[in-house]
């Protein structure tokens, strides 16, 4: 009898384990083919100008156009296409849309990762030059009268998204300040002169269903539990707020789909003794912020809400708080999806999560503006951290950095190639991080105790950052 009741409690955990599995794959393919078009509307660019470029990917020069949209604009290839951009029909038009994977996948250690963030994205230039091929696109002479109106909506759209007062000044950087302008364009408040950017590197995704309980974003500042702010970048595309209500089941599912998603195992070898006393390190000092980690009984890691830090605790750039104003919250409350877009109500607003670390590896440059390559540096003091790198194939394995764990990066200063990158970030080159940039700034999480680390330690604590 008893055997009989193990061997049906062994067979009922495996079949847990492997649905968990199960759903993970299902919730990543989902995800891969996911866009919010609805009624014409979303993330679209100008109609049929996608014809044009699938036009030029069967002719010899569709690989180099691949090439240039992936190193100008950041996009991820996987399989020989570019990851999140779709051809939908509407109206006799083929209307090119942009889904949530565009940005919320990305590459480490040259593997490729649905979850984790598209480290290249650069939607300031995408919208520079798409505003400009846009235009040229739409003097065409034109028959369809459909045509003029979705090309009215998606100049309208780049044309925030170009605005150089706003947009992001790196590669990898996402302005926030896109989300931010719709609440108030929808209420007819006048932009601000000190608008500001709110650039941040774009989160990973899994963990999700418990993280949303702390509040949404870097800075937990969204009741994520509300099914809106999700799809609140559809809404500065076009959308409108009554589609949206309209789809609000969809939404509902690919939240929750998002709960399914695991982290990425570290693709090569762990040092298992170090990583066990790294794990002893962490459990000391890091996990009052971090939290500890356990897994189920098939070793698959059990998801936990993450902590609110407040700001004069971790000390890192502040471009993103200072971004979330009075008069913008007061936006929030009369927003037309007020009942779905809600800030959370905490005492102290000012400061960030401090995220949980599953795949970790996988998620460099570190820190909520992406401004730290490396774990030893993030363990180090912020005065001895790189000061400009190059974002040029973050995720390829060549630029993997196994032992301190994250970007490789030049730190030969004397070396002329050094200095030429220098030169280039000085003049504003996109794919250099240079953290005397707005927003870029690489100081704070530098705490009492690191001071009592030693090399051996840090080296410790890199290779249990690695098992999670
Ligand atoms: C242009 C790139 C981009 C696109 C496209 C995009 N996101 Fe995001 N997403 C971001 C960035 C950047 C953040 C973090 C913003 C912040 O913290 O201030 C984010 C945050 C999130 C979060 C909260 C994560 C967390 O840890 O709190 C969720 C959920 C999310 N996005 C889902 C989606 C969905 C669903 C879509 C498709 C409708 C989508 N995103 C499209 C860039 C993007
Ligand atoms: C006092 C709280 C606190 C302690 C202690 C702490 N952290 Fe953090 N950590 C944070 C906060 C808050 C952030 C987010 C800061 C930001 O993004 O600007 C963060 C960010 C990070 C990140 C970057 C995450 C990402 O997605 O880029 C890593 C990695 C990290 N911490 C590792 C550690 C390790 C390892 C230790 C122990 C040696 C540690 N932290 C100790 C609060 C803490």
């Amino acid at each position: 009898m008893k055997s009989v009741l193990i061997t049906l409690l062994i067979v009922s955990i495996t079949v847990m384990a492997e649905d968990r599995i199960a759903l993970d794959k299902k919730a990543k393919a989902e995800f891969l083919d996911l866009n919010f078009f609805y009624k014409g509307r979303g993330m679209v660019v100008t109609p049929d100008m996608i014809k044009f470029y699938d036009a030029l990917k069967t002719t010899g020069v569709g690989t180099q156009v691949d090439e240039q949209i992936s190193k100008r604009w950041g996009f991820n290839t996987h399989d020989n296409k570019i990851v999140g951009l779709f051809n939908e029909p509407y109206k006799k038009m083929a209307m090119g849309v942009l889904g949530c994977v565009a940005c919320h996948s990305g590459k480490a250690a040259g593997e490729f990762v649905i979850g984790l963030g598209n480290k290249n994205m650069d939607v300031g230039q995408v919208g520079s030059d798409a505003y400009i091929a846009q235009l040229l696109w739409g003097s065409l002479p034109r028959k369809n009268p459909e045509f003029k109106i979705a090309h009215k909506r998606a100049m309208e759209f780049v044309s925030v998204i170009k605005n150089k007062n706003i947009n992001n000044l790196s590669q990898g950087l996402v302005p926030t300040s896109l989300v931010k302008s719709w609440f108030y364009d929808v209420t007819d408040t006048p932009i601000p002169l000190k608008f500001g950017r709110g650039q941040v590197k774009i989160p990973h995704l899994w963990g999700y269903g418990e993280k949303r309980k702390t509040g949404s974003f870097w800075d937990g500042f969204a009741d994520g539990v509300l099914p809106g702010w999700a799809v609140a970048v559809e809404l500065r595309g076009g959308q409108t707020p009554e589609n949206i209500r309209e789809y609000l089941d969809k939404v509902h599912h690919a939240e929750d789909a998002l709960g399914h998603f695991f982290p990425p195992k570290y693709p090569f070898e762990i040092n298992t003794e170090r990583a066990a006393r790294g794990k002893h390190l962490f459990n000391q000092t890091c996990y009052k912020c971090h939290g500890t980690y356990e897994r189920d009984s098939e070793g698959l890691p059990l998801f936990k809400s993450p902590k609110f830090i407040p700001h004069h605790v971790v000390k890192t750039d502040s471009e993103r708080l200072d971004f979330v104003s009075d008069s913008f919250l007061e936006l929030i409350d009369i927003n037309p999806l007020n009942d779905i877009m809600r800030y959370k109500d905490r005492a102290e607003r000012r400061g960030y999560v401090a995220p949980r670390l599953w795949g970790i590896w996988s998620r460099f440059p570190y820190l909520h503006n992406a401004s730290v390559p490396t774990l030893m540096d993030l363990l180090s003091p912020g005065s001895t951290r790189p000061v400009v790198f190059d974002l040029n194939d973050a995720g390829e394995r060549e630029r993997f950095d196994e032992q301190n764990l994250g970007l490789k990066v030049n730190r030969d200063k004397k070396s002329w190639k050094y200095k030429m990158m220098a030169y280039q970030a000085k003049k504003g080159k996109r794919s250099i991080y240079d953290t005397s940039r707005d927003g870029h700034g690489n100081q704070g999480h530098e705490f009492k105790f690191y001071k009592d680390l030693t090399l051996e330690d840090k080296k410790d604590l890199i290779e249990y950052l690695k098992t999670l």
